[in-house]
């Protein structure tokens, strides 16, 4: 299955004036924007007490002005404001504000913060330490209680606070590079989101693929896996281009991505499938990095009870 296994990379951390490394360098590409809107939303609208998340990653990334975060956030903040659903969505309000105002582009863990306050405890992992030490660093200039950064394996983590609910209701986010990695607690990421879905836990998962034939396919592996009511919003980049697909540049044709709700309500669910098609509508025709039109494809599917 795809994976967005990476090398790490060095990017000029213009706030800091020096060069930093980050496990994470797809921030901010169409691939974010899709995930990072559904969850804004979701968090929006049914906010947890309590957030975890696997595959944390940095709090904040210095913006990036080349190709794909033209076609990603940079063109998504310049249309938003023509289209209803894109301009009401917390996803745009907050990014506006992190992106203009200061140059930074919001993970989700920060985009999470930002929405839930203080008014929720947070259990963010991440096996990177410069990862998890700008986590620590933002949950602190938040003046956040009850933030755990764990440098840990995530899969294994969340399993463990999984167990220990104490009655409090949660929301999980899996966004894993690699799906069917094994971290040392044994599960892999697609095995933890059936675990969380058939749970009742609220989950939000998110897969990519770089081939047309590979459309929803994390939606079938999970179907298979619990009973659980799923919806999965799929979003795949159309365009003239006989280039393949490649995850790694979020805007070659026949790449997508796509997220994948539980146990949310079905006001939530609606709210995330009129933002997919919104940006689809805001993207017909736009111009790729390489010059040529391209398009988005939304598509949804669920399970008979999801909405
Ligand atoms: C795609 S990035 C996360 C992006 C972030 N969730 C967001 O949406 O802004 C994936 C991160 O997973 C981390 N990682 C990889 N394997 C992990 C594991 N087994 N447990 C925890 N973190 C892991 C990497 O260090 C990297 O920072």
């Amino acid at each position: 299955m795809p994976s967005l296994v990476a090398p790490y990379t060095e990017l000029l951390d213009k706030t800091l004036g020096e060069y930093v490394v980050m496990a994470n360098r797809h921030f901010g590409k169409l691939s974010d924007v899709w995930k990072h809107a559904a969850l804004a939303e979701v968090l929006e609208r049914e906010p947890p007490v309590r957030y975890a998340e696997t595959h944390a990653g940095s709090g904040a990334y210095p913006i990036v002005r080349d190709g794909e975060r033209q076609f990603g956030i940079l063109r998504f903040l310049r249309v938003a404001s023509g289209s209803e659903a894109l301009a009401r969505s917390r996803y745009r309000a907050v990014t506006d504000s992190w992106v203009n105002d200061r140059g930074l582009y919001p993970g989700s863990a920060l985009l999470a913060m930002t929405v839930l306050g203080d008014a929720s405890s947070y259990l963010l992992c991440d096996l990177d330490p410069g990862s998890a030490a700008d986590l620590r660093r933002w949950a602190s200039d938040l003046s956040l209680h009850s933030c755990e950064i764990a440098e840990t394996d995530g899969m294994a983590a969340v399993a463990a606070w999984l167990e220990h609910d104490g009655g409090e209701p949660g929301l999980v986010h899996i966004d894993p590079f690699d799906p069917d990695a094994r971290g040392p607690g044994g599960k892999s990421a697609l095995e933890l989101a059936a675990m969380v879905a058939s749970s009742g836990t609220p989950l939000v998962y998110w897969y990519g693929y770089d081939q047309r034939s590979e459309q929803g396919w994390a939606y079938a592996r999970l179907t298979a896996e619990t009973w659980a009511p799923l919806w999965c919003g799929d979003v795949m980049v159309a365009g003239t281009s006989r280039e393949t697909g490649d995850l790694g540049r979020a805007t070659t044709p026949g790449t997508g991505f796509g997220v994948i709700l539980a146990n949310l309500q079905a006001g939530t669910v609606g709210a995330c499938a009129a933002l997919g098609h919104a940006l689809a509508e805001a993207y017909a025709g736009a111009l790729l990095p390489d010059g040529s039109r391209g398009s988005l494809i939304f598509t949804t599917r669920r399970s008979d009870a999801a909405e």
